[in-house]
């Protein structure tokens, strides 16, 4: 007896003991007795035809496509928030620091066709969901665990080092880059910016680089928001290190695809997922 899409979720959760579904997952449409899945970092209507010509109970996304999971996906946002407050950046200025992201983010949902791939798997009857908020916080945290690790007086250089062991990103065809500052800058006070979302640009970086923290990691950014940091805080002994989108993203998935399989769902990874894995 295989899962249902409800339990496939909530095994995402449960990675990091979670209760409620966050407002970027969802499950598009639902089945039972799942026990084959294909997984994806982006799986589209392409994807989810594939999935269903190949046979398999499940289509299992990390990015959201459509629906609730884009509609509702500034409500993430908030994390945003409470990850500078929790450095020391006060709430107006976090708020502030995000305010044009939140607007992007909610225009971009508003304008997008939210029912493009959901319909697609709607048509096909193709069971279809993702779950991306879970994962990423499981990512943020084996982040977190490797810069906690590290000496007092370690550098962003010995970071970068640090981070290139976890198998995804050893594995990956990217490198973590510092994209500002110098491998010998001192590491200091460390912002894990991932599982909000989104990255936080160069406005979020400038609010933690203003108030004490020395490096700030994202999982990816922008050629703008590098420039703009890279002008303000290289003299500054500040440090933005990037560890690489799908390779990161692919910590928390894989983890999601071992304990399905642990519970006896079989998956297939493609488009990202399954880079570094065992198996
Ligand atoms: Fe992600
Ligand atoms: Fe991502």
């Amino acid at each position: 007896m295989g899962l249902s899409t409800d339990e496939i979720m909530r095994v995402s959760l449960d990675l990091v003991g979670w209760d409620d579904v966050p407002a970027d997952s969802t499950v598009y449409v639902s089945g039972d007795d799942i026990e084959t899945a294909l997984v994806g970092i982006d799986l589209e209507s392409p994807e989810i035809r594939l999935a269903h010509d190949l046979g398999y109970d499940l289509a299992l996304a990390h990015h959201p496509t459509g629906m609730g999971a884009r509609l509702d996906f500034p409500e993430v946002l908030d994390t945003q928030v409470e990850f500078m407050t929790a450095h020391g950046v006060p709430e107006d200025a976090a708020e502030e620091a995000v305010a044009d992201l939140r607007s992007r983010m909610d225009h971009g949902g508003h304008s997008s066709n939210y029912r493009h791939d959901p319909s697609v798997a709607e048509l096909l009857d193709q069971p279809y969901l993702n779950t991306h908020l879970a994962p990423d916080e499981y990512g943020r945290r084996v982040f977190r665990e490797v810069a906690d690790d590290l000496a007092g007086d370690a550098t962003a250089g010995e970071f970068v080092d640090a981070l290139a062991t976890i198998p995804e990103l050893e594995a990956a065809e990217t490198d973590v880059r510092l994209r500002v500052g110098d491998r010998d800058n001192d590491l200091g006070d460390v912002a894990v910016h991932h599982a909000a979302g989104t990255n936080g640009g160069a406005s979020v970086a400038r609010a933690y680089f203003e108030h004490g923290v020395d490096t700030v990691l994202y999982i990816h950014v922008g050629a703008g928001d590098t420039a703009e940091l890279r002008e303000e805080f290289a003299d500054a002994g500040k440090s933005l290190v990037v560890t690489g989108h799908i390779a990161s993203d692919a910590v928390g998935m894989n983890a999601v695809v071992d304990a399905l399989e642990e519970r006896g769902v079989e998956c297939d990874t493609i488009s990202g997922c399954g880079i570094g894995r065992d198996d």
